[in-house]
C-alpha cells in the first residue's frame, strides 16, 4: 500500500519507518527541513531505541521523507501524525499544527482517500475534519496513538489495541466508512493477524478513548503520589504501600511508582487540553478532579526542592547540586515538561549551583535552560557536589555504588527522586538517603 505520514516527530518517524517494515511504501512529510535531511541520510533526528535500526534496514525506494506536500499524490492512506502542544497561556490543545497539515494534504486528495488522524485532540475536531474533507471525496478515519517514547517501534507494531474511529450515520458505519476501513484494515494487516484487539467505535469515542487512557494513567500516578505525601506525614513506605496494594490485580503494580511524577509531551497538556474542553461542554465537574490530578503532580517537583534544603541544613544557595537525568522519563531525549530539569533549574533559580547530567538528553536540555551547567557523566556532575539527585531512573544511573560515587562527591547526601535505590546499601555506605514517600 503507498500511504504518506504527515509530520515526522515521535510519532510520525516512527510510524513511517514501522509501515516500511510491514511492506508498504511510505512517504514521510515534514515542514522541518534538517528532520527530514536526518531521515534521508537515515539518521534518526531524536533518540528513540529501534528506530535507527528500522532505518538503516528500509528499502530507499519504499520510504521516503520529503517537505513537498506534492510528494503525497499517489497515496491511499494519509497519516496526520502531527503534534498537538499546550497553547500559550491556555490549557487547551493548539490546533494549528493539524490544521496546517490538512491544508498542506488537501489539494493532493483523491476520492476514496483515507486520512487517518492519529494527533491527539480535542473530541470533536474528527468531525470537523471530516466535514473539511467532504469536498475531496476523502474519509476520515480517526485512530489514535497509544505509543509511549522509547518504546515507540514496539508500541506501533505490537499495539495492546488498535482503535478506529469511523463516520457514522445515525450510529450506523456509512458505507465510505466501511471502505476505508478495509484499506486500513490492509494497512495494519500483520499487526491484525497477531490478533491485537481492534475496536471500531465511532469519532467521538475513539477521540475520548486517547485522553482517557492519557487521564487515568496519570490518575494512577497520582494517587499513588498522594499516597506518598501521606507516607511522608506518617513514616510509612510508599514503595511497599504501592507493591502491596499493587499485587491486587484489579488495581496492578505498573504505573503505581511514586516519585518527581509525570512529564512528557503527553500527558501534562493532555490531561489540561481534555479539562479545558470538558468546560466548552458544559460537563467540567466531570473531570475537576484532574485538576488535582495535576496540582499533586507539580507538588512533588516543589517537595524535591524543600528537601535537598532539608539535607543541606535548612538553605541551597550556593550548594552544589549534581542531578542525575534531565529526560522526561529513561530511554528518551524528550525533556519536554521533563520533572528533572524543572526541579534542577527551581534549584538552580533558587541559589544553587546545579549541574546536570543525562545519557541522551543534555542537547536538549541545553537548549531549554541554558544557565545550567552540565557534565556528560554521573561522576563528573557529583565531583564535589553538596548533594546528587537521582531525578531519571536511566538504568545506568540505577546500577550506580555508593561506594565509588562516594569518593567523587564533597558530601554524601543522596535524594532518590524516583524511589529505585536500595537505601540501605546507600546509608550502609555513609550517604544520607532521601526520598519522596519514604522514611
Ligand atoms: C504516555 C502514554 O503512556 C502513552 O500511551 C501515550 O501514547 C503518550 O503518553 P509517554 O509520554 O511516552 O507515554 O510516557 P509514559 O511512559 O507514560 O510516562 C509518563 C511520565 O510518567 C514519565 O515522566 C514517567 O517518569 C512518569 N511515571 C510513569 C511515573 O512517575 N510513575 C510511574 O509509575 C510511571
Amino acid at each position: 500500500m503507498r500511504i504518506s505520514v504527515i509530520g515526522c516527530g515521535y510519532l510520525g518517524a516512527v510510524h513511517a519507518a514501522s509501515m516500511a517494515s510491514l511492506g508498504h511504501e511510505v512517504v514521510g512529510l515534514d515542514v522541518d527541513a534538517e528532520k527530514i535531511a536526518a531521515l534521508r541520510a537515515r539518521r534518526a533526528p531524536f533518540y528513540e531505541p529501534g528506530l535507527p535500526e528500522l532505518l538503516e534496514e528500509a528499502d530507499p525506494d519504499l520510504l521516503t521523507w520529503t517537505t513537498d506536500p506534492a510528494a503525497v499524490a499517489g497515496a491511499r492512506v494519509h497519516f496526520v501524525c502531527v503534534g498537538t502542544p499546550q497553547m500559550r497561556g491556555e490549557l487547551h490543545a493548539d490546533l494549528q499544527y493539524v490544521d496546517a497539515a490538512l491544508e498542506a494534504l488537501m489539494p493532493h486528495l483523491r476520492p476514496g482517500d483515507v486520512v487517518v488522524g492519529k494527533s491527539t485532540v480535542p473530541v470533536g475536531t474528527a468531525e470537523r475534519i471530516a466535514e473539511d474533507l467532504a469536498p475531496t471525496g476523502a474519509t476520515l478515519i480517526w485512530n489514535p496513538e497509544f505509543l509511549r517514547e522509547g518504546f515507540g517501534v514496539h508500541d506501533t507494531l505490537h499495539p495492546d489495541r488498535i482503535v478506529y474511529g469511523l463516520p457514522t450515520d445515525g450510529g450506523v458505519t456509512t458505507a465510505a466508512g466501511e471502505a476505508a476501513r478495509a484499506l486500513l484494515d490492509e494497512v495494519y494487516a500483520t499487526p491484525l493477524a497477531e490478533g491485537i484487539p481492534l475496536v471500531v467505535t465511532d469519532y467521538a469515542t475513539a477521540q475520548l478513548v486517547k485522553v482517557a487512557a492519557n487521564s487515568f494513567l496519570a490518575t494512577k500516578i497520582s494517587f499513588i503520589n498522594a499516597m506518598a505525601e501521606l507516607c511522608e506525614a506518617t513514616g510509612a513506605d510508599v514503595t511497599a504501600l504501592a507493591d502491596a496494594i499493587g499485587h491486587d490485580v484489579r488495581i496492578g503494580r505498573r504505573f503505581l511508582n511514586a516519585g518527581l511524577g509525570f512529564g512528557g509531551g503527553c500527558l501534562p497538556k493532555d490531561i489540561r487540553a481534555f479539562m479545558a474542553r470538558a468546560g466548552e461542554l458544559g460537563v467540567f465537574d466531570a473531570l475537576r478532579f484532574l485538576q488535582e490530578v495535576d496540582a499533586v503532580n507539580m507538588r512533588r517537583r516543589v517537595r524535591m526542592v524543600d528537601l535537598a534544603r532539608e539535607v543541606c541544613d535548612g538553605s541551597i544557595v550556593g550548594r552544589r547540586i549534581a542531578v542525575l537525568g534531565a529526560a522526561f522519563k529513561p530511554g528518551s531525549d524528550d525533556v519536554r515538561d521533563s520533572p528533572a530539569l524543572s526541579v534542577a533549574a527551581q534549584m538552580q533559580l533558587q541559589g544553587a549551583h546545579v549541574t546536570v547530567t543525562d545519557p541522551q538528553a543534555i542537547d536538549n536540555a541545553r537548549a531549554t535552560w541554558a544557565d545550567l551547567r552540565f557534565a556528560t557523566t554521573p561522576e563528573e556532575a557529583a565531583a564535589g557536589a553538596d548533594v546528587v539527585l537521582l531525578a531519571t531512573e536511566w538504568p545506568e544511573y540505577r546500577a550506580l555504588g555508593p561506594e565509588a560515587l562516594g569518593q567523587v562527591v564533597a558530601h554524601r547526601r543522596i535524594l532518590d527522586g524516583r524511589n529505585i535505590l536500595d537505601p540501605a546499601a546507600w546509608r550502609a555506605a555513609g550517604w544520607t538517603y532521601r526520598a519522596l514517600g519514604r522514611p
